[in-house]
């Protein structure tokens, strides 16, 4: 097949993971007989230095005319003083509503060979943790009004957190889909004691269920969810909330796994051009150091490969590449542990691991 891959490298650790995931790219289309064609596109603090914008719509057309759109991560320190509408963030944002990808897939899922790696106690991990976050990623407050006016001498700030119906039940249906392919249970995290834009999702998610008979539905307020995520995350197979929730509980999800730096994820709308992303930051500390996980983004290619081209294949052959990798010990710094047999290794050289193991 012949596909046309966007590529945001962005900013931090951006361009170093992303090569990363290029090469393991291109030997999979080695093995297979793709092509991947590679579309270069600026977003974030790199496109405000360049062309003073987070994203031009030049570039935001560059994406939204491929078959998907691959991107490391965006921001750093550098571009913290700009106005809110120019951050490099707000490319992301707007990258997400132009490509309309209202359904962001985040995985929480225990590598066996990571499990040490996991701060909860053996107890916990070893019950399991497997599951999926579905976040709304183009509504709520990220996309509601933002503003800050001066009132009586002093600046207030003010953010709006809006949902409709519509786009509660879209985002609630691929909730039920992914749950009906998984375990069938689907818990729907809110804040309904206090939201009215919560009452509604928890609404919305209730009338949908009598569609779904063959899934177990739970409601559990986004607090609740905090806790249990650490006290038992065994429980949990597919959890649907709304933008910012989903933001902050993903990265609560990410951590129980053992690093931020394993975990891809997939956006989708309604047209099979995706954009998939590693769940982590720019971590610009660490940038150019060469010793950022490239998990995370060739995880993120992988599941590009599976939900976008139809070709699970190939993103089984990436994803066995990475346990046997971990399998012969490589450990980047963030997952690196005491013990026998790890060899820490930096960026290029787990890509270089990786895609040594990737067999047809
Ligand atoms: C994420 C990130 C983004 C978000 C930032 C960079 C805008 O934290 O993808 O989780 O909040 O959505
Ligand atoms: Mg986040």
């Amino acid at each position: 097949m012949n596909k046309n891959i966007a590529v945001i490298r962005g900013d931090g650790i951006g361009p170093e993971i992303v090569n990363e995931a290029l090469k393991v790219l291109d030997k999979v289309a080695e093995l297979y007989g793709h092509t991947f064609n590679y579309v270069d596109v600026d977003m974030g603090g790199v496109a405000i230095d360049k062309w003073g914008d987070p994203l031009p719509q030049e570039m935001l057309e560059r994406c939204v005319n491929s078959d998907s759109v691959l991107l490391g991560a965006v921001g750093g320190n550098k571009w913290n003083d700009v106005p809110g509408y120019m951050r490099p963030e707000k490319g992301l944002l707007r990258l997400r509503a132009g490509m309309g990808v209202y359904s962001n897939n985040r995985p929480a899922k225990i590598w066996p060979q990571l499990a040490s790696a996991s701060p909860l106690k053996e107890s916990i991990v070893q019950k399991g943790i497997d599951f999926i976050i579905v976040r709304e990623l183009i509504g709520g407050i990220y996309f509601g009004e933002h503003k800050t006016e001066t009132v009586d001498g002093q600046s207030v700030a003010t953010d709006i957190l809006t949902y409709n119906e519509e786009e509660i039940e879209r985002i609630g249906r691929i909730g039920f889909e992914t749950a009906l392919k998984r375990g069938k249970k689907l818990c729907s995290v809110e804040k309904s004691n206090v939201l009215d834009s919560s009452r509604l999702w928890k609404k919305v998610m209730h009338r949908l269920q009598e569609e779904y008979p063959e899934v177990e539905l739970s409601d559990m307020l986004v607090d609740n969810c905090a806790m249990q995520i650490v006290k038992n995350p065994a429980q949990f197979d597919v959890i649907v909330t709304e933008n910012m929730f989903g933001d902050i509980l993903s990265d609560e999800a990410s951590m129980i796994t053992g690093s931020i730096g394993m975990i891809p994820s997939s956006s989708l709308g309604n047209s099979s051009c995706g954009l998939y992303e590693p769940i982590h930051g720019s971590a610009p500390d660490i940038a150019g150091k060469d010793i950022a996980n490239p998990i995370g983004t060739i995880l993120s290619a992988a599941m590009m490969l599976k939900y976008s081209f139809d070709m699970a294949e190939e993103a089984d052959a990436i994803e066995k590449a990475v346990s046997v990798a971990l399998d012969q010990g490589f450990r980047t710094a963030d997952i690196m542990q005491e013990g026998d047999n790890l060899t820490l290794v930096g960026c290029s050289e787990m890509g270089k691991a990786i895609r040594n193991n990737i067999k047809r």
